[in-house]
């Protein structure tokens, strides 16, 4: 299932060091429908790029410290999809040529003008559409449809049954597992399956920014506020009104906020850090973690009273080494992806390197498992993944065990009859198609129809 993109609110990031500047812009495109956040210089808008489903990119070009320039090069590095524009002084036609060439996707020239503005950003929101389709042909990962969850084991069928379920409601969840499980794949999937699928999906790293500047990130500060506030500034709260807020690493929040979110929550409101107005609003929270919140609960580190309003409907996604059946498909469209991306045509792994694969412990679970399948690809010489590519840590566990050998062969096997099956189900029950599909014979096909005992 996959939802209009071109339904959703874009959202757009304004650098510019200028706070008079911020103010126009961001007038200008939330007029325009847009959701937009602002930074006042490179070091702050790099976290948002990072964590954000940005659309656009709108940054000065002379700025005190970094540059809109080396903006531009992170952009250009960090997500090659999202189309940049560079504010430069009339008449520096130097300047706006050369971040052109460095990828920038336009210019426009102080002071602006409206229209061209808007004419500029409705060309780059349109055609960098095409253009994310063509990155993601090769990139794969950045833009890759939310629906994209692959697995067939039960647990993960599981979770996403949760997911259709819950995304349906506006209940918080609370989803745990360990590093590289796909949280952050579920939190964005929950955020696309619901109503509020067209509002800013707004993700905070709690681990990531210190402590007080977390702060003023979730609730947004007045002027004055603090050294160094000379704006106010709205938080991650108020830009997400309406849509999914996620808060990611949850477990590493120190108590004093904590007991600020906590109070966020119950009271569906809050106030900017120095101000006075209370701000209401309406949002689903999507919490995340790594860590053992009842472990950090007994230690005094987390809050109960915080742990029970979030955890209203947990999902907890199990380590890919118990869900043995993944390993499989995931395998399979990795090695595809990346055999794209790097203008390779490999079919496959060997037998004993998915051997290897199903013995091996993936601590760093599927994030793990794609920079295998990475490395693997680009070192390849044959269209085949043999055990030479394996690195050191997994080709220890090829085992060649007999009773070994039986399990995986019954996984294959459950796998083989499932990918029928939805073959089968995707074409309305017609071989001949199910088979194209599958790319296999209709021969072929009808064997393991009755093999399996498919037949209706
Ligand atoms: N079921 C899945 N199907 C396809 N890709 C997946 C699946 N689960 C995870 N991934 C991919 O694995 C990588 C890690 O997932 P994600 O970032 O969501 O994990 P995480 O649990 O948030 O990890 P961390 O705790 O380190 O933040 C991502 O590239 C994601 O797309
Ligand atoms: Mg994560």
């Amino acid at each position: 299932m996959t939802h209009d993109k071109e339904r959703r609110i874009p959202l757009a990031l304004i650098v510019d060091d200028d706070r008079n500047i911020r103010t126009v812009l961001k007038g200008m495109l939330e007029e325009s429908g847009f959701s937009v956040m602002t930074s006042q210089n490179v070091e702050e808008a790099l976290p948002i790029i990072v964590e954000q489903d940005l659309d656009l990119v709108i940054t000065d070009l002379k700025m005190p410290g970094k540059s809109g320039m080396d903006l531009l090069a992170e952009c250009r590095g960090l997500k090659p999809a999202v189309p940049v524009i560079m504010v430069t002084a009339f008449g520096d036609v130097e300047a706006a040529v050369s971040a052109i060439k460095r990828g920038a996707y336009d210019f426009i020239t102080k002071p602006f003008d409206e229209d061209e503005l808007l004419n500029v950003i409705k060309k780059a929101l349109s055609e960098s559409r095409k253009n994310r389709e063509l990155v993601s042909a090769y990139f794969g990962r950045e833009e890759a449809p939310l629906h994209d969850i692959i697995g067939r084991s039960d647990t993960i069928k599981e979770v996403l049954r949760t997911v259709r379920k819950v995304a349906r409601t506006d209940s918080t969840v609370l989803i745990t597992g360990e590093t590289g499980v796909g949280k952050e794949l579920i939190a964005r999937a929950i955020h696309t399956e619901s109503h509020r699928r067209d509002q800013p999906f707004i993700k905070v790293n709690c681990a990531a920014i210190p402590d007080l500047l977390l702060e003023s990130e979730l609730f947004g500060y007045e002027r004055g506020a603090f050294t160094g506030a000379v704006t106010s500034k709205p938080g991650r709260f108020e830009i997400a009104h309406k849509g999914s807020l996620f808060l990611d690493e949850i477990g590493d929040m120190s108590l004093h906020l904590q007991a600020k979110l906590l109070s966020a929550l119950q009271n569906r409101s809050f106030e900017r850090v120095g101000g006075v107005k209370t701000i209401r609003v309406d949002m689903r929270i999507i919490a995340a973690t790594n860590k053992d919140l009842q472990e950090a609960m007994r230690a005094g580190a987390f809050r109960q009273d915080l742990f029970y309003r979030l955890n209203v409907v947990p999902v907890r996604i199990p380590p890919l080494r118990e869900r043995l059946e993944d390993i499989f498909p995931l395998t399979d469209n990795l090695v595809r992806k990346f055999g794209s991306r790097n203008r390779k045509t490999i079919t496959g792994v060997s037998p004993q390197v998915m051997e290897a694969f199903s013995g091996y412990d993936w601590p760093g679970n599927i994030r793990e498992l794609e920079n295998v399948v990475e490395r693997m690809v680009v070192m390849a010489d044959a269209d085949t993944l043999g055990t030479d590519l394996l690195p050191d840590e997994i080709r220890g566990t090829a085992r060649t065990g007999e009773s070994f050998r039986k399990r995986i062969e019954s996984i294959s096997r459950l796998t083989e009859k499932q990918m029928i099956i939805d073959a089968l189900e995707k074409t309305g029950q017609n071989r001949t198609k199910a088979a194209e599909l599958l790319g296999i014979s209709r021969r072929t096909i009808q064997n393991k129809i009755k093999e399996y005992g498919l037949q209706a």
